[in-house]
């Protein structure tokens, strides 16, 4: 078997006081994606500036593309492509010219770089947009050329940071196809996201990291059946309190009911579902507690999430990052 299109050892990166990375190890074979998950601060953005060469890692090796990212970082970035909180794209340039320039940078002549622009440019569905300042454009917009721009120079290693964070459904949609297409054609996707159901729909394999360290790595399928069980979810009628039922069915579940008391919810892995359904009935009923829905179902990714980081996966903007934007 061929080497895998991206190696990381025991990468270890510290800000200061701070352990960004505390000894990261993963693969991604050539032609497939991986997610990396993780709540907020926990490395994900450090392990891609890593791996993309933007920054050197204090112990730990990597490489892409066989090569060694820090020896051969000039290289490394020759086969990369990288769109995140940090695109390299000017306000001041129209989207056409932000991808010529960039085609130009990346050593096309001014006729293929006016093609390879006018083609992403039509992919991303902004063409009616493209002679326009990017000033002008709206965050999904903005979002969709940092990705384009990525992809000019055809990139055999791709790295998506949060790629579809703020684009509308029909944007996310559009963006899933544009890799699937790509890994369809040999590349290799690196992508961090905040939507489970993003890794869920695109990943081959998926990295779960918390605090600086790997949790959990696996398919997603594997990682479901690695929490184990059914969910029970439960849905509090106006007007009673959703963390009362988690009292009254909490002895009946395989790990601690969770409340969601903004959505009035309470879910909590089981063992056998349609078992203690009734059961579980039962004692709301006896406490006088109604639900206006009940539900058993596989767990999810955002069930995984939650199992392994004791965090749901949207709990709030990643502030930092939206303010270096
Ligand atoms: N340039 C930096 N200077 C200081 N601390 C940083 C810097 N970049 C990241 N950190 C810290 O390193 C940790 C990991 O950050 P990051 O990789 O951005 O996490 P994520 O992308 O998973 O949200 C956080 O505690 C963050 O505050
Ligand atoms: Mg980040």
């Amino acid at each position: 078997m061929s080497e895998p299109a991206i190696v990381a050892e025991g990468l270890v990166k510290r800000f200061g006081a701070v352990d960004a990375l505390s000894g990261v190890d993963l693969q991604v074979p050539a032609g497939s994606v991986l997610g990396l998950l993780g709540p907020n601060g926990a490395g994900k953005t450090t392990v891609v500036r890593v791996l993309a060469t933007l920054l050197r890692p204090d112990a730990g090796t990597a490489r892409v593309a066989g090569l060694d990212v820090v020896r051969r970082a000039a290289a490394v970035r020759r086969r990369i492509g990288l769109a995140g909180q940090y695109a390299a794209v000017d306000p001041y340039l129209t989207g056409r010219e932000n991808l010529q320039m960039i085609g130009r940078l990346s050593g096309l002549n001014r006729g293929a770089a006016r093609q390879r622009a006018g083609e992403l440019l039509d992919e991303f569905d902004l063409g009616a947009a493209a002679d326009r300042v990017l000033r002008g454009y709206s965050g999904g917009m903005r979002r969709r050329l940092d990705v384009a721009a990525s992809l000019v120079a055809r990139p055999s290693v791709l790295f998506l940071d949060e790629p579809t964070t703020g684009l509308d459904p029909r944007g996310r949609s559009g963006l899933w196809h544009t890799i699937a297409a790509l890994t369809a054609q040999g590349t290799t996707v690196l992508l961090t996201t905040q939507y489970l159901e993003e890794a869920d729909h695109l990943a081959d394999g998926i990295v779960v990291m918390d605090a600086g360290r790997v949790i959990a790595k696996g398919t997603s399928d594997e990682l479901k059946s690695q929490v184990g069980g059914d969910r029970l979810e439960l849905r509090a009628a106006p007007g009673v309190d959703p963390a009362m039922m988690a009292t009254a069915v909490r002895d009946l579940g395989s790990g601690p009911p969770v409340v969601d008391s903004g959505d009035g919810t309470v879910v909590m892995a089981v063992v056998d579902g349609p078992g203690l359904l009734g059961d579980a009935m039962a004692r709301l009923s006896a406490a006088g507690l109604r639900v206006t829905d009940v539900a058993l179902r596989r767990p999810s990714l955002d069930d995984v999430f939650l199992a392994l980081t004791g965090q749901s996966a949207t709990a709030g903007p990643d502030l930092a990052e939206t303010g270096s934007r």
